[in-house]
């Protein structure tokens, strides 16, 4: 088959942007690796890249399927705009649909959707600007304050967390202006923190579930930040599968499986939980373009925990997607 795959490359970010506004665009490496699976799979792999060069390229280019990374640039539905083409060109891709993925950037959304199927989620209130804010928001501290549609922790640094209405204050003013966007406050869950892998369509699954322990400092104030996850190999440790109990584990499981349901995802997501002090699992977000660094990711570090080899990972996201959209090539989901 020949196989394009839709991309956007980290840049240094320019002018007086957040240090961190590219965050969550793919490194080259990636796009190499994912190219190597493919092609050590018999396939023939296209660059079509992101943004304008990727109209360029797809309206002259012929592919059998999209294997898609795209984060976009702009706001909660840039992850859509590649889908969104490709849906107007009738090429079939891999992942969520432009729906879905525009619905997970927005973690208020989100949570709305996921909380309505009856999964535990932390509670929030979203907060446009500072006029918002006031001290009656009915909701206890300790909070963590984060932008409402960004990832790879953008806007979320270690001192996210705030206890009580001074600090709150502070810190949505620093992250309105430097974000210009709407915050999600949300209640602080100081338990552990777990993510968990899901890939499939009818046949869904959890394929594996990683404990984020931090290495330094108490687990109950941690913060999976931007600082920590550009310092991972200092700051974590990663446990697979998590060393919770079996009822803890089949909650995570349940619970991952009915938010990824419930937000209609395609072949692959990665739904990042808290323990709270109840033992629940309390459903934090969504990540149905999961990072897929082989050595960075968390899903890919995940995966070789648990003995399931990348490229095993990347095939069946395609083979999902093309047994999804009915076309032959070897469409046998593997894990
Ligand atoms: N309600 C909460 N309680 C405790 N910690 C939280 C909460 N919300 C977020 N965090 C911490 O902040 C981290 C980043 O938050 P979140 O997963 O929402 O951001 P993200 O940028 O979308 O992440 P990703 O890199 O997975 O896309 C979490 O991994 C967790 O450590
Ligand atoms: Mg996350």
């Amino acid at each position: 088959m020949r196989i394009g795959i839709a991309f956007d490359l980290k840049r240094k970010p320019f002018s007086n942007l957040p240090e961190d506004i590219f965050e969550e665009l793919d490194s080259i490496e990636t796009i190499e690796a994912i190219e190597s699976v493919l092609k050590n799979a018999g396939h023939e792999t296209v660059r079509l890249g992101g943004g304008k060069d990727f109209l360029l390229s797809i309206l002259n280019t012929q592919v059998d399927i999209v294997f898609n990374l795209a984060e976009g640039l702009g706001g909660r539905s840039r992850e859509a705009h590649v889908p969104s083409v490709l849906e107007l060109l009738g090429i079939p891709y891999t992942g969520s649909d432009p729906l879905t993925l525009s619905l997970t950037l927005d973690k208020g959304m989100t949570k709305r959707v996921v909380g309505s199927a009856g999964v535990l989620t932390p509670k929030f209130k979203v907060l446009s600007d500072l006029n918002s804010l006031n001290r009656d928001l009915g909701l206890n501290y300790p909070l963590i304050i984060k932008p409402l549609w960004e990832g790879s922790s953008m806007g979320i640094r270690r001192d996210s967390r705030v206890e009580n209405f001074t600090g709150l204050k502070k810190k949505l003013e620093w992250l309105i202006n430097s974000y210009g966007e709407p915050a999600l406050v949300e209640e602080f869950i100081e338990g552990e923190e777990v993510t968990a892998g899901v890939i499939g369509n009818e046949n869904a699954h959890v394929i594996g579930m990683m404990m984020i322990k931090p290495r330094i400092g108490d687990q109950r104030d941690f913060i999976y930040s931007l600082e920590v996850k550009r310092n991972w190999r200092e700051e974590v440790e990663y446990i697979s599968p998590p060393p919770l109990s079996s009822h803890t584990l089949d909650e995570l499981s349940r619970s991952a499986l009915l938010a990824y349901k419930a937000l209609t995802c395609r072949d692959i997501a990665r739904l990042d939980f808290r323990i709270g002090v109840d033992g629940k699992p309390y459903f934090l977000e969504a990540n149905p373009l999961p990072g897929l660094n082989p050595e960075t990711g968390d899903l890919p570090i995940m995966i070789e925990k648990e003995g399931i080899p990348y490229a095993e990972l990347i095939l069946t996201v395609l083979y999902n997607a093309l047994r999804r959209n009915r076309l032959a090539a070897k469409s046998r989901a593997r894990v």
